[in-house]
């Protein structure tokens, strides 16, 4: 069985880049790398984010280190227009070993899947220049809010994270960003948060992010229900229960994810 929550279907890799354009303008506004020139992103995925970076700083060279070929793959295809801005390695960032050296960081919804994520911080640090800056943007799965409490949903999310963990993965490590930052010796940390808190004030906005958290929830079945944890009959259930949601008079919808901002 695969250690990795979401899999690397392509239904999956079609998620991440969608991902990215959905959350994209609750992501960005913070992040700023106009000083930079020389990006490492970890956990790039199918580089979704890395697009994103590529285009608001035109003058950024960016790594993608992954551990999956087969995502290295699909961000090499997704970034073809950017050659000679993007180079991409395969590694465990567990167990990095640059050669390059860096003057930045960015890493996007990848520690929450990594045991001991502070390995990774610690490890990234050979390969930084003095005054190196980091972005990253984490899960914080545990300030999810909704309203009404449909139990198909709760049962589903409380499923979703359980197994996260048993993966090894973390999430709310966003949360625990800034202890870790600080432990693994990186200075001027500032912390942030983004996300949603919606209802029937702004239905449009409401079905829009329901529908993505739908995509989202889905994401885990397939290792969920080989490893026996859910059932089919409880992957409808939670899709019902998110319509449902969208539809009631009283819907609440709220979720916050953690961004941390440091310094080498
Ligand atoms: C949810 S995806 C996010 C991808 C990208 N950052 C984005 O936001 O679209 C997490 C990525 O982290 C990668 N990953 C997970 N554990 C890893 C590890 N130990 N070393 C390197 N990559 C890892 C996975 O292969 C996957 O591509």
């Amino acid at each position: 069985m695969s250690t990795y929550l979401h899999g690397f279907i392509p239904e999956e890799q079609q998620r991440l880049i969608d991902q990215a354009g959905i959350l994209g303008s609750l992501i960005y506004p913070r992040i700023d790398f106009s000083d930079c020139k020389n990006l490492l992103e970890i956990g790039s995925g199918v580089g979704a984010q890395t697009e994103v970076l590529l285009k608001l700083f035109p003058d950024l060279h960016i790594t993608c280190v992954d551990y999956s070929e087969s995502q290295l793959e699909m961000a090499r295809k997704n970034l073809e227009q950017f050659s000679g801005r993007v180079s991409f390695i395969c590694q465990d960032a567990k167990q990095l070993e640059l050669t390059g050296k860096y003057d930045s960081v960015f890493i996007c919804w990848a520690l929450e899947h990594i045991s001991e994520p502070i390995e990774v911080l610690k490890g990234m640090k050979n390969s930084l220049l003095p005054g190196s800056k980091i972005w990253i943007t984490e899960v914080f799965n545990s300030s999810f809010y909704f309203f009404p409490k449909l139990p198909g949903l709760e049962r589903y999310y409380e499923a979703y994270n359980k197994f996260q963990i048993s993966l090894g993965g973390d999430p709310d490590v966003g949360a625990k960003l800034g202890n870790m930052l600080k432990v693994a010796g990186y200075t001027e940390i500032e912390l942030s948060h983004g996300g949603f808190h919606l209802d029937q004030t702004n239905p449009g906005e409401l079905i829009k992010i329901i529908t993505y958290w739908k995509g989202l929830m889905k994401s885990g079945s397939n290792s969920m229900i080989q490893a026996g944890v859910i059932s089919k009959k409880e992957v409808i259930s939670m899709e019902n229960d998110l319509d449902q949601i969208a539809k009631d008079e009283n819907a609440v919808f709220f979720y916050q994810f953690v961004q941390a901002k440091a310094i080498l």
